[in-house]
């Protein structure tokens, strides 16, 4: 990664965390660490990513964008051997009375569970391709695929599944709800911590549309 772009994509990240992840918890003294998994002797050499230069690089960007700390996990995975290398580094503070950032701090996840959904998405997909999974889908659904409509996953009359908008409620896919072309706003005061997710479902149909689906 050229040096510029990497400056940018680091730069990125501190101001998500600063934005967006709240620590929460942490009690172990660990600060940075190198773990590797299934490593044969002479079977794949990992690269260390996590050189002095670039703490001293983390150590700069968080000053210079005033962010009180952060931590970083890196997996590598060698695809043929299934070997891993996990490496963590922290830096910074976690807490207002100045406690150290550590491995085991947690945050508030943030956006970053869009990542995850999708790639989970991704996997499930991948294992209905497969043939890894062989959970039936819904009657007269071939495939579990990006395209896949929303209202064919949850069919019926009585389906959970609907928005206000009906056309939207007829087309929208699973990429479509992935890349937010919906055409629904955040809407962030319709749910809250005691919902449980098939209440975040039900809701939908109430929201009011901002955009028909895949205008923005
Ligand atoms: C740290 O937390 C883990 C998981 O909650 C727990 O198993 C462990 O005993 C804790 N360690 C200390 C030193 O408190
Ligand atoms: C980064 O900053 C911390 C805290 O000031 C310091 O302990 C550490 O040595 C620095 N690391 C580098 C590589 O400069």
């Amino acid at each position: 990664m050229k040096a510029a772009v990497f400056l940018k994509w680091l730069s990125e990240l501190v101001a998500v965390s600063y934005a967006a992840q709240i620590p929460l918890t942490s009690n172990s003294s660990l600060t940075t660490g190198i773990k590797t998994e299934n490593l044969k002797d002479g079977a794949a050499e990992f690269k260390c990513f996590i050189t002095p230069q670039f703490s001293a690089l983390v150590n700069l960007t968080l000053e210079a964008t005033k962010t009180p700390g952060l931590s970083l996990g890196i997996v590598q995975v060698v695809s043929h051997t299934n070997d891993v290398q996990t490496e963590f580094g922290t830096w910074g503070t976690m807490s207002g009375d100045g406690d150290e950032m550590m491995q085991e701090t947690m945050f508030d996840i943030g956006s970053c569970s869009k990542a995850f959904l999708a790639t989970a998405m991704g996997i499930l997909m991948e294992d209905y391709a497969q043939g890894k999974n062989v959970t039936p889908l819904p009657d007269g659904l071939g495939s579990f695929a990006w395209k896949t409509k929303v209202q064919d996953l949850f069919p019926g009359d009585d389906s959970e599944w609907k928005l206000k908008d009906d056309w939207a409620s007829q087309k929208v896919n699973i990429r479509d709800m992935l890349t937010h072309v919906s055409g629904l706003p955040r809407h962030d005061l319709s749910y809250g911590p005691s919902d449980a997710l098939i209440d975040l479902v039900r809701k939908l149909r109430y929201l009011r549309p901002q955009f028909e689906l895949r205008e923005q």
